[in-house]
């Protein structure tokens, strides 16, 4: 069952939508057209509802907050190394928004964007053209992002993107997941599997270093289940505030379970999570007066491997021309 209502309006004066996904297990996904925003994710647990999803009521708390809440990021999720593109020989400069370096796809990336939003039964489906140069990528970009509640409890994002010429497309959701609920506190008390054998080390600016290393004997190793706080009694975790790093699948296969019986399977067809456990999650107000601080979620976004400082293009994450390429990530919810 899907429902709708007016959500509020931009400072610009644009009305946001928010859309309500029901399915007959009770559990329900409200998502926003502004950034193709992932609002609520709420869980029936046993008659008495928890939210797992960390968000705001209103929009001008989306609008005035950084942080990227359960947004949809593009065109390039994650750091692109001093903001240059090198694409078919040319050289496009990306907006700085990361001291020297572009991060999530700028300024006004996706995640500032009201999308055209169209509707079925338990589907909500957003559609937006990025202009050729926006934030300084090159090609007219035209992507749909699409967020289906099934009964069999899964939530599925499928991003669609094609465009006019050569250029890159990496879209992710950012989603800040607290599976004790998100007014709980901290998450580190999860306990987190990936069916990753490899991360991408990083340098003090977070930038990819350049190559993949393997897990085995790291703080990185989460192909047996453990819990988060684990990681952080190590020095070199410590040393970052966190992780905030990207694990390559040898599988699309990831678990995060928390303290109540609440499970998130995730399935995806991309290489690689970048899991982020809210390092720079200033303390501020969300929803119904909660208040969220650093490690009261963690992220895990789905996407392409990272553009390294050498300057190479993961292959995943080149689009041609007119060639049409699909994402897709499921998060299924169990709730013991
Ligand atoms: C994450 C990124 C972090 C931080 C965060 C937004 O995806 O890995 O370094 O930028 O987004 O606050």
């Amino acid at each position: 069952m899907l429902s709708k209502e007016l959500f509020g309006t931009t400072s610009y004066g644009v009305p946001v939508t928010l859309f309500r996904i029901t399915n007959q297990n009770g559990i329900s996904v409200a998502v926003l057209n502004y950034g193709c925003t992932l609002q609520s994710v709420c869980l029936p647990h046993h008659g008495a509802p928890i939210d797992v999803c960390l968000g705001y009521d209103t929009i001008e708390a989306y609008e005035t907050n950084d942080g990227y809440l359960g947004a949809m990021i593009g065109r390039y999720a994650g750091r692109i190394p001093d903001a240059a593109l090198v694409l078919d020989a040319h050289r496009y400069l990306l907006c700085r928004n990361d001291g020297v370096n572009h991060l999530h796809g700028g300024r006004i990336g996706f995640d500032r964007h009201v999308f055209r939003a169209s509707t079925s039964e338990n589907s909500v489906e957003f559609s937006y053209t990025s202009p050729n140069l926006e934030e300084g990528y090159p090609s007219t970009l035209s992507v749909t992002v699409r967020y289906t509640l099934t009964e069999n409890d899964t939530l599925r994002i499928e991003c669609e993107g094609i465009a006019d010429g050569l250029t890159v497309w990496n879209p992710t959701n950012h989603a800040y997941w607290n599976l004790n609920g998100h007014d709980s506190g901290s998450v580190l008390s999860h306990t987190l599997r990936i069916a990753a054998d490899r991360y991408v080390p990083v340098d003090r600016n977070l930038i990819a270093l350049g190559y993949e290393k393997g897990v085995d004997g790291t703080p990185y190793d989460f192909r047996t289940a453990k819990q988060l706080s684990d990681g952080f009694l190590t020095n070199e975790i410590r040393a970052s505030s966190g992780y905030d790093h990207c694990f390559v699948f040898s599988e699309g296969e990831a678990e995060l379970k928390g303290n109540c019986g609440i499970r998130m399977q995730i399935r995806t067809d991309c290489k690689a999570v970048q899991v982020y456990t809210a390092n720079f999650l200033s303390e501020r107000f969300g929803k119904h007066g909660a208040v969220y601080r650093p490690h009261d979620a963690i992220c895990l976004e789905t996407e392409s491997r990272p553009m390294m400082r050498i300057g190479t293009i993961p292959e995943e994450s080149q689009l041609f021309p007119f060639q049409r390429k699909t994402h897709c990530t499921e998060f299924r919810f169990i709730d013991e």
